[in-house]
């Protein structure tokens, strides 16, 4: 059994100490102790995150202990705070990051302590029918409510005597986090960690819908309905797939100016309209809009989308997260026509191989991550990045520890 062992120096940087801990049992490991840090806890249903102090566990087998060094603020995360997805509280939210690995359980091999890592927002267990299939990434073992805990049922996290549960298998709202070695993925040291956070989970989300979901084809016409962090990364997408017309939708004009910077050569407002959007893009187009997507979480927007898409090529993408427990109904004439109806979580990647890839392609600007930092703050100023997410004055706001 290795057991590796590393300090941190600093802000956002880290030094691996040679402190190799050889033929030493998990039981036995003088320096896989719990580690005190400050994390954002979140007590119960729409309250501010609150700093606390916090306990967080060595890592079991096939775990990782991470050091986090900055993480992005998502809708998600919000979702969790207003109750749109349902968790046990206490809990660390938080899914969208970078860190450095801290130290390893037993029997890890993919990752060592001073690696730098996104942790994973969709947990795999990398043996059902989804996780070996090549084109699938949403893992059929975990329900919702697995997540919330690591695979032993028990969290990492405890604070004021009292466990904390981890959103999504980690949590990264924390200066340390646990995750398991599945879902970590091991990316280029020398990339920005401010920024391939977004790497994490919005950006991830956006682009790939276009790229792998839609698979939107050179001269195309596409829609965009939310320009949050995750729309605007789907016209990074359908732009870098060759799209020929992008047209951006949004209640909010102020996220105008964006989209058109990262791609749209369109923008829309819906407010301005009586009649659907679905109308007002085929009059736009002469009805050639072939793909469409739903960014935003919304009944209405997602039929909107639907309707969008060309009645008998086109393909519409629902990204947003609803309502739990909510129906949606819908006219299957929409359907029945010939358009095709696709969801997806995480824009369809396999994290643990293909984050390392987009953070290569990033290194080599392929893609431009500033677009969508519109504010960056430290880690105790948690609860402004929230405010500023819901007075839609921020794309995203990276926290830094
Ligand atoms: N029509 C058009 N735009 C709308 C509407 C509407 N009815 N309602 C909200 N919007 C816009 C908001 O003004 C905002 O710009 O949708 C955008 C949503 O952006 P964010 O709140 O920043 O959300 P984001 O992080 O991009 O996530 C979008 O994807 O992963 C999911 O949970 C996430 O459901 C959320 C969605
Ligand atoms: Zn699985
Ligand atoms: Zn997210």
């Amino acid at each position: 059994m290795l057991a590796l062992w590393v300090k941190s120096s600093g802000h956002g940087g880290c030094q691996l100490v040679d402190q190799l801990l050889l033929g030493i049992s998990s039981h036995s490991q003088p320096f896989l102790e719990v580690i005190k840090c400050k994390a954002a806890v979140l007590w119960g249903l729409k309250q501010p995150l609150s700093i606390e102090e916090v306990e967080v566990a060595p890592p079991k087998a096939f775990e990782v202990r991470i050091k986090i060094l900055a993480t992005g603020i998502c809708q998600s995360d919000n979702h969790v705070i207003t109750g749109c997805l349902p968790v046990t509280f206490p809990i660390i939210i938080g899914h969208e990051a970078t860190g450095i690995v801290e130290s390893i359980g037993e029997g890890v091999t993919t990752v060592k302590p001073g690696d730098m890592v996104i942790p994973l927002c969709n947990s795999r267990c990398g043996k059902c029918s989804s996780c070996i299939h090549p084109r699938a990434n949403s893992c059929m073992k975990y329900k919702f409510s697995d997540l919330l805990v690591m695979s032993d049922g028990t969290t990492r996290f405890t604070c004021r005597g009292k466990p904390i549960y981890h959103f999504l298998k980690s949590g990264t709202f924390t200066e340390y986090t646990v995750a398991e070695e599945i879902s970590v993925a091991k990316i280029d040291a020398a990339a920005p960690p401010e920024k391939v956070c977004l790497i994490g989970c919005g950006f991830s989300t956006g682009y790939g819908a276009a790229i792998n979901i839609a698979k939107v084809t050179p001269g195309s016409t596409c829609a965009v309905f939310g320009l949050g962090g995750v729309g605007l990364s789907v016209i990074m997408g359908c732009k870098a797939a060759g799209a020929s017309r992008i047209i951006a939708i949004d209640i909010n004009p102020r996220k105008f100016e964006k989209a058109k910077a990262v791609g749209a050569t369109e923008c829309i407002n819906p407010k301005d309209y009586t009649k659907p959007i679905s109308e007002v893009l085929k009059e736009m187009t002469g009805n050639s809009v072939e793909y469409t997507f739903e960014a935003i979480g919304n009944f209405e927007t997602m039929i909107d989308a639907l309707a969008s898409c060309h009645e008998s090529y086109g393909t519409s993408v629902t990204i947003g997260i609803s309502l739990h427990s909510k129906m949606l109904t819908y006219d299957p004439m929409l359907l029945f026509t010939g358009r095709t109806w696709k969801g997806c979580v995480l824009g369809g990647w396999k994290g643990k191989e293909d984050f390392p890839k987009l953070v290569s392609n990033f290194m080599a600007k392929k893609f431009d991550l500033d677009q969508l930092i519109t504010h960056v703050l430290p880690f105790n100023k948690i609860n402004e990045g929230f405010d500023l997410l819901n007075k839609g004055e921020s794309i995203r706001t990276v926290l830094t520890f």
